[in-house]
């Protein structure tokens, strides 16, 4: 209020100097008496119609008060200066006609302004209340530059983003569902094999336990993953950090898997770059990644391929790791998918030794955990992914 009442001397006393310059001293104090009072009054009057907006009620309303000040100041000063000043009954008519002419036009444009940025403040206020009845099939569509357009698209896309993840959750829900189905249906009727004694020789019985403890690892594996996921997800990480040297993890998680990859008849090697720096992760979490990355090479490469673990100074102040196979590689359409949980491409579904869908993603999700990026780089051919951490230098 300080600063309008202010403004309002100010204003006066410029106004009040031009008058004295054109018409001496004695017009110029007249001049800024009547203006200071006025503007003081008018400043006082729109602070007191804010002051008490949430009693006034809709914007609406607030404009049309405020214009009414503005209306009233504009009929009393020039009232006052026609009664004080004028000598010409002739100039006081014309400026009362000229000044009630501009107020009045001024007074349309302002309501003409108004109403289309009250529709703008409707059309947010209806999109805002469908969502939160539960649609997300609604947006504003304002379209232009201005401070509420630029509203209405925040919304739009708030309203978008919504809706995706609700997509997302939904696919996510049944993907969960089917795949915990599937072990448990057969667990179901083996152990009802076993119960109903239609397995009796010990040699099929022995089968029988194996599968049945085969579906429970599974099981027991996909909801340690899923659980592990959804609490990367929410950030609820708990790891100790410590300095790691990639090139050893990298060597370590060759050697842990070459049995794996020997039965596969798939050559595994790793190219170090010498001298690698350290980064600070957790070994743990991260031979996991190396782990999932490498496995799924290995489960694409076809009999006498080969994978590469290599691994090199990206910039001086981060390390990338690539893991490329000879394998078919993934189809384009895959590509932007392949780190969602539970995408399977290919057909790989159907494989007898599918997982279940959540290897990238959770490798995604650590590998941004320590402040890196995850990718599938451009490769000639079979497939190629790379990740990158920052050093301890970083
Ligand atoms: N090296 C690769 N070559 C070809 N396709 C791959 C390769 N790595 C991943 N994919 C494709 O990406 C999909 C997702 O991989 P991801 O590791 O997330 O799941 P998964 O391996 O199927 O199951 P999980 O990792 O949970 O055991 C795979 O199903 C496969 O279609
Ligand atoms: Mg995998």
């Amino acid at each position: 209020m300080m600063r309008g009442l202010a403004f309002a001397v100010v204003a006066a006393a410029v106004a009040a100097g031009l008058t004295a310059a054109v018409y001496g001293a004695s017009a110029g104090v007249t001049t800024l008496l009547i203006l200071v009072a006025l503007g003081c009054a008018t400043v006082l009057a729109a602070h007191a119609i804010l002051g008490a907006r949430s009693r006034i009620g809709g914007l609406r309303r607030q404009f049309a008060l405020l214009a009414a000040v503005a209306a009233a100041q504009l009929a009393i000063a020039v009232g006052v200066f026609v009664e004080l000043m004028f000598v010409s009954a002739h100039d006081a008519f014309f400026t009362v006609i000229v000044a009630a002419f501009a107020g009045a036009l001024a007074l349309w444009t302002g309501r003409l302004l108004g109403r289309r940025a009250l529709a703008d403040v409707d059309a947010v206020r209806r999109t805002l209340a469908a969502v939160g009845q539960g649609r997300r099939d609604v947006a504003t569509e304002l379209a232009g530059q201005d401070e509420l357009a630029r509203l209405g698209a925040d919304v739009d896309a708030m309203v978008a983003r919504l809706a995706s993840e609700e997509r997302a959750r939904r696919g996510l829900i049944a993907s969960v569902s089917h795949d915990l189905r599937t072990p448990l249906t057969s667990l179901r009727l083996l152990v009802d094999a076993i119960d109903d004694d239609l397995v009796t020789d010990p040699a099929t019985r022995r089968d029988y336990l194996r599968r049945i403890s085969t579906n429970v690892h599974a099981l027991s594996s996909l909801i340690e993953d899923l659980f592990e996921l959804s609490r990367l997800e929410a950030g609820d990480i708990r790891w100790s950090m410590e300095h790691v040297m990639l090139g050893e993890l990298v060597q370590e998680t060759i050697e842990a898997m070459r049995p794996h990859a020997e039965a596969g008849a798939v050559a595994v090697r790793a190219e170090l770059a010498p001298r690698l720096a350290a980064t600070r992760a957790n070994p743990e979490q991260i031979q996991r990644v190396l782990f999932n990355l490498i496995q799924n090479a290995i489960r694409h490469t076809p009999a006498d391929g080969s994978v590469v673990v290599r691994a090199a100074p990206a910039t001086e102040d981060a390390i990338e790791v690539e893991i490329a196979d000879t394998g078919p590689g993934i189809a384009g359409d895959d590509r932007e998918r392949v780190f969602e949980p539970f995408f399977q491409g290919g057909g790989d579904g159907a494989r007898p030794d599918a997982g279940a869908g959540l290897g990238l993603a959770i490798s995604r999700a650590i590998i941004e955990a320590h402040g890196g990026r995850i990718w599938l780089a451009d490769a000639e051919r079979g497939t190629c992914v790379r990740f990158r951490l920052p050093t301890t230098a970083a």
